[in-house]
């Protein structure tokens, strides 16, 4: 497993190349088994790179077909809540390409039951990825690609650091608990176990407050991995961090 870091001016540009990213690694994917499995990321730093992909001159045209799209995590709260993480997908991306609805994967952040939910987001990936790798059975998925942020305190996903989620290693999918200052609370994550297992990672990191924590993790401590969970993400090729150095600073 190699780790690429690449800095960028502003979020723009960050944006660009990570939809260039993306769609690079969408026709190797679809060139190689006929297929892009792609887990998004939420919160605020994805929003332009959802954009961008939603425009026809970036080229994803021809390949939204034979795409899937899956969330690596969702807040319990319905789609039209301005925190939903599918909200914010399909408002920006979704709802202007071409994916079919059969190809949207997402967790139902509305579910009454955040346990039930995270269980039938599990069973939801079990039926995908054996249907279509039958091969791997009985192991993790092996999503081709999976896209996450980063937060001041080192979570990714929703895996917070000190959860307890963090020692989940069967279970694919589990409901959390966010610490305080992290609304909505409540959320649905994939676990570890099934995020580093993805072939490709792409971290993209913007905002304020996350300078120290990208220090501590570039840095590629040991303090860094007992700390923070996203020190602690792999994959099963590629770790590719993108990083807007005007607001973190590095
Ligand atoms: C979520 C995300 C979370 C996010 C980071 C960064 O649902 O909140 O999955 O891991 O990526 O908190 O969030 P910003 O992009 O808003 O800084």
């Amino acid at each position: 497993m190699t780790i690429h870091v690449y800095r960028f001016p502003d979020i723009v540009s960050l944006s660009d190349a990570a939809a260039a990213c993306v769609i690079e690694h969408a026709r190797r994917a679809i060139a190689g088994n006929g297929r892009l499995t792609m887990a998004l990321s939420g919160g605020t730093t994805p929003r332009l790179l959802y954009e961008r992909l939603a425009r026809t001159d970036f080229e994803m045209d021809g390949l939204w077909q034979s795409t899937h799209v899956f969330w690596g995590d969702e807040r319990c709260v319905g789609p039209e809540h301005k925190e939903s993480n599918y909200g914010l997908a399909r408002d920006a991306l979704l709802s202007k390409v071409a994916l079919p609805t059969a190809n949207i994967h997402r967790i139902f952040g509305e579910a009454p039951n955040a346990d039930r939910e995270a269980a039938r987001y599990e069973t939801e990936l079990r039926r995908f990825f054996y249907l279509h790798e039958p091969d791997t059975a009985g192991r993790f998925p092996i999503f081709d690609l999976v896209l996450l942020g980063i937060g001041a305190d080192g979570h990714t996903a929703s895996l917070f650091p000190g959860d307890s989620a963090l020692q989940e290693h069967t279970r694919w999918a589990v409901a959390v608990r966010a610490p305080k200052g992290y609304a909505p609370g409540r959320r649905i994550t994939l676990t570890l176990p099934v995020i580093n297992n993805a072939r490709t990672i792409l971290f993209l990191v913007s905002g304020k407050g996350k300078t120290p924590v990208m220090q501590d993790i570039l840095s590629d401590s040991e303090t860094a991995r007992e700390q923070y969970t996203a020190a602690r993400v792999t994959a099963r090729e590629r770790v590719v961090w993108f990083v807007d150095t005007q607001t973190v600073g590095i």
